[in-house]
């Protein structure tokens, strides 16, 4: 269970709520984003799932150890323009893949476009970010870490391609550390894209697990095949196709090379 009270007075959250077990953190976050009463943001979290979503029509599966929450964002508040939202998502793995890399210096971090945060060839994070249909302007940022996270009950596809911040260390985290430093650092993050004060696309490449792979991304349906060089600065994903650069805003993207070792 996670101290609510440490977290209202370390960070940069307003109000927040822990639950033993709920269906989806997002489903409840969206729910407040029409409540009058409601300071955001608030921090929604639970320590059980029983329907949680990842992106698409994918669920999320988790067991003991997964860090699972969602922060509802009021963004005119905030003081982020919508076009400034494709960079404030990329932001949010990057400051996941930050604090990761604070507790694990040595671990091989890497970022998916637009928000899985890796290490090595497996996920760790997935990241589902929704907009509020009844609430113009509110944003649901849905965070799943694996952190102490053992896979023996996962589904067998999962157990290949997932890990957790303890299968690659054997050490145990204290999940309340490693929310509030994220929390700490996401806070600085949003300052410094606010301030104009952010190379979002030199941050990323450091991390980026796409750069130089062929890579499929599937978009409204439509599949294309190309050369990812990277990320341009507004968080577009660029893909060298017959020698013009894609600018991709949208869809899911899977490398189709051999994996580098
Ligand atoms: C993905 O990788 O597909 C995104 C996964 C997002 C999972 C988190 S867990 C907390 C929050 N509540 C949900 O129902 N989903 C997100």
């Amino acid at each position: 269970m996670i101290n609510v009270e440490q977290v209202l007075a370390e960070s940069f959250i307003r109000q927040g709520q822990w639950h033993d077990s709920l269906g989806s953190t997002n489903n409840r976050a969206l729910e407040l984003a029409v409540d009058p009463l409601v300071q955001m943001p608030i921090l929604v979290g639970a320590t059980e799932q029983s329907a949680g979503r990842g992106r698409g029509s994918n669920r999320w599966w988790a067991a003991d150890g997964t860090l699972m929450f969602s922060v509802l964002f009021d963004m005119p508040s905030l003081g982020l323009p919508q076009f400034e939202w494709p960079r404030f998502s990329l932001g949010t793995a990057l400051t996941i893949a930050e604090t990761i890399e604070a507790f694990l210096p040595n671990v091989p971090v890497g970022l998916k476009w637009p928000n899985d945060v890796w290490i090595g060839n497996r996920k760790t994070c997935g990241i589902l970010i929704e907009q509020s249909d009844r609430a113009p302007g509110r944003l649901v940022v849905g965070i799943g870490l694996n952190i102490n996270t053992q896979f023996d009950a996962a589904p067998a596809e999962l157990r290949s391609i997932a890990t957790s911040l303890h299968t690659e260390s054997g050490q145990t985290f204290c999940m309340q550390q490693v929310l509030i430093q994220f929390l700490q650092r996401w806070e600085f993050n949003i300052a410094a894209q606010k301030a104009g004060d952010w190379d979002l696309e030199r941050l990323w490449s450091r991390l980026c697990v796409l750069s130089g792979r062929t890579v499929c991304v599937t978009a409204a349906g439509n599949e294309s095949t190309g050369l990812c060089t990277g990320i341009a600065n507004d968080g577009a994903l660029l893909v060298v196709d017959r020698g013009q650069t894609v600018r991709h805003y949208a869809g899911t993207v899977r490398p189709i090379d051999t994996a580098p070792d």
